[in-house]
């Protein structure tokens, strides 16, 4: 539920995978960013609190100031405009390949007052990083698995860094849960098996990107592969207990909403229906309502820093 199963294609893009490139698993039809804009903004809202751990984390691993960082595959730039609070010396750009994210990034920025510090810059990537110049800190949060080769990513991201500086790529960590294993409604274990559909889904998404390669997802063994050094891990825990508030209900809610469109021909007919009660707004039951819904998730982060030359 975290955003990794998104499809990628870009009305901005030169390249599409949807048509000709796509496993015929339904997972891989034209996808629009744009729509995830309010979701992705909710999303950032409640991630704030991890985004501002994890920047105090990278700092204690750098050596020196930050002048500019880079938020790649920002979305809204929720990281983007937190790191321009958390280093304030520090230029910082969203970069992104979708125009209408990256002007929800520049309001963003003007509502938390960064504005003069935060840029934007459009690009297709990670042909398009090139670009973007070069940073002391570099931050990719679930952008890097929408690429087709992630260890060339990593290459050209490392590439970017100036001596000193960190890449750090948020990938992985803990799928959220959300309600209790019996929900007094369908069968127990819901979420365990919206998981599985999920990473169905999600290795389909793969599979259908251009340049497509199979990867060991050793996050730590790809920075070191990419010639950094000191490659690491840390996970942040969001733990929102019971009873959840409307901001991260609604959240909750679209994320949902989400799944039960895109996964419904992997569930079953009872689970399907377990969602549909979920979703509906006037059910006592659905979780815009029920007493019983929580957040609790898991980012982790990976780290790693290029030497000095
Ligand atoms: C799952 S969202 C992550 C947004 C944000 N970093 C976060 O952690 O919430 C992935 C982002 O990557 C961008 N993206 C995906 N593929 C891209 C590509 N090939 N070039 C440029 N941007 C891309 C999308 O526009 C989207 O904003």
């Amino acid at each position: 539920m975290t955003g990794h199963q998104h499809t990628h294609t870009h009305h901005t893009h030169t390249h599409s995978h949807s048509h000709g490139h796509g496993h015929g698993h339904g997972d891989a039809e034209d996808f629009d960013w744009a729509s995830f804009g309010p979701v992705l903004e909710q999303s950032a809202d409640l991630h704030t609190p991890v985004v501002e751990q994890a920047a105090e984390w990278l700092r204690g691993l750098l050596s020196g100031p930050v002048r500019r960082a880079l938020d790649v595959g920002s979305g809204p730039g929720g990281a983007a405009c937190l790191f321009a609070r958390a280093f304030p010396d520090a230029e910082v750009v969203a970069v992104d390949g979708t125009p209408e994210l990256l002007a929800r990034a520049r309001d963003r920025a003007a509502r938390l007052g960064v504005a003069d510090r935060v840029r934007t810059h459009l690009a297709d990537l990670p042909d398009g990083l090139a670009g973007a110049g070069e940073a002391e800190l570099i931050w990719a949060s679930k952008s890097v698995h929408h690429l087709g080769d992630q260890q060339g990513a990593l290459n050209r991201l490392a590439a970017a860094l100036r001596p000193g500086g960190v890449l750090a790529v948020a990938e992985g960590g803990l799928q959220p849960r959300v309600l209790p294993r019996d929900i007094g409604i369908g069968r127990p274990g819901l979420l365990t098996r919206l998981d599985a559909a999920q990473e169905e889904g999600y290795a389909d998404m793969r599979a259908g990107l251009p340049g497509a390669e199979e990867t060991v997802e050793d996050w730590p063994a790809m920075l070191t592969a990419a010639g950094l050094t000191g490659a690491r891990s840390k996970s942040f825990l969001l733990d929102l207990p019971a009873p959840l508030d409307p901001p991260a209900r609604r959240f909750l809610h679209a994320e949902l909403a989400r799944l039960a469109e895109r996964l419904a021909d992997r569930l079953d007919a009872t689970d399907r229906a377990t969602l549909d009660r979920l979703l509906d707004p006037d059910d006592e039951a659905g979780v815009l309502r029920r007493p019983d819904v929580f957040w609790l998730s898991a980012t982790t982060v990976h780290a790693a820093v290029r030497p000095a030359d």
